[in-house]
């Protein structure tokens, strides 16, 4: 029998800094897991972290950081191919083929296009949330606090990531399935308005159940790098155990059975990514009963936390100081997707009406 064709599994993460719990349970812990089974590939979306203009310097060392951190958590470059997307310059000219199909009132109502205009914009609490309202802040702002064209155009950028490897696995956390649900919009869109039958439509690629939100410490919202309430993986324990420790919680439950407030609930989620049940079950008992001590909660997850993270931030530092290693595997990465990407731009370019005269 012939050998079955693995099914193509992509991510990105944005080099706009040092990876969180979040990335990790949200995104990087997948991505090792499912390397083995699957044709995968993993890069780090420089071009996405242009859309809120990084410093030169800074997106050059979070890409390298990035890269290292990939590989200290266990990405292995003999398994996956992994790359940066500025060395993809095929990923760029299918952009500008695919925004020709996308239309700029569904990018404008897509919910991390309003969160980050409002940011550039400096509009932290907005009166009115419809639609129009926010189009007239948009077009009305003016031009030194302009919101950039290509924050518009990210989920154009991230179907391209997508749909030019014709990935069909995408895994990501919760935050980015409206990305996804679009990528799979326009890859119908294509299909249809050329007749033909050249993307695959990607899904969300989540073995464990459900999506994962991992929450900030901070008492409500997810962890974010934008939320300044990120724990690193790079994170020294001593650093560590103080960021948790410092944990927002409430009076402690003054009844049995007590529903719980969000930043308890929330320190409960980290307990369940990172410890045994047996150990989230005995602090379950302990909260209905009310004999809990949160800072007993805190240190049993700073301690959890800390054998995830030591291993991967021991590595860290080894792998950066190893430029040959690290240049290596970015080009053998980049050959790799440049192959795919190359073939499925050629399909775009053809069926678009742009052929050779
Ligand atoms: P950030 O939100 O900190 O800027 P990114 O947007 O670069 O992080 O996210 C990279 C990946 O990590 C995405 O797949 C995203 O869904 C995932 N991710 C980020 N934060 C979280 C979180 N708090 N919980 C779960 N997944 C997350
Ligand atoms: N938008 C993703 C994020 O902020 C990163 C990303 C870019 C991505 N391109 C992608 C994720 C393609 C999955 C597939 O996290």
């Amino acid at each position: 029998m012939p050998e079955q064709k693995k099914e193509i599994v992509l991510s990105g993460i944005r080099s706009t800094g040092n990876l969180h719990l979040g990335n990790y349970y949200g995104a990087l812990r997948k991505f090792v897991a499912v390397q083995n089974d699957y044709d995968c590939n993993f890069f780090i979306a420089d071009l996405h972290a242009l859309t809120t203009n990084p410093n030169p310097e800074d997106l050059h060392k979070n890409a390298r950081q990035i890269l290292a951190e990939y590989l200290a958590a266990g990405l292995d470059p003999e398994k996956s191919t992994i790359f940066v997307q500025s060395d993809v310059p095929e990923i760029a000219e299918m952009y500008l083929l695919l925004n020709m199909h996308v239309g700029i009132g569904e990018l404008m109502r897509t919910t991390s296009f309003k969160d980050k205009a409002r940011k550039a914009l400096g509009i932290t609490a907005p009166a009115d949330d419809s639609d129009e309202a926010f189009e007239k802040e948009i077009i009305g702002a003016s031009t030194n606090k302009r919101v950039n064209a290509g924050l518009l155009t990210y989920p154009t950028l991230m179907a391209v990531d997508i749909l030019i490897q014709k990935a069909t696995k995408v895994p990501v956390g919760k935050d980015q399935l409206q990305h996804l649900e679009l990528t799979r919009r326009f890859a119908r869109r294509f299909n249809s308005f050329y007749g033909v039958d050249l993307f695959p439509e990607p899904t969300d690629f989540d073995f464990g159940g459900q999506p994962i939100k991992v929450p900030g410490l901070d008492g409500s919202g997810k962890m974010g790098k934008s939320e300044g309430n990120c724990i690193y993986l790079v994170d020294d324990p001593k650093v560590l155990r103080k960021k948790v420790m410092h944990a927002v919680t409430d009076e402690g439950p003054k009844e049995p059975d007590s529903p719980m407030s969000e930043p308890i609930a929330n320190l409960f989620s980290l307990l369940e990514l990172t410890s045994k049940p047996e150990v989230v079950q005995q602090f379950r008992d302990a909260y209905a009963d009310c004999s809990i001590r949160y800072g007993d909660l805190k240190k049993q997850i700073a301690e959890d936390i800390l054998a995830v993270t030591t291993p991967i931030r021991e590595r860290v530092n080894d792998i950066l100081a190893d430029e040959e290693y690290l240049a290596k595997v970015v080009r053998m990465g980049a050959e790799k997707a440049r192959e795919r990407a190359a073939k499925t731009l050629a399909e775009v370019r053809y069926i678009m009406g742009i052929r050779k005269f």
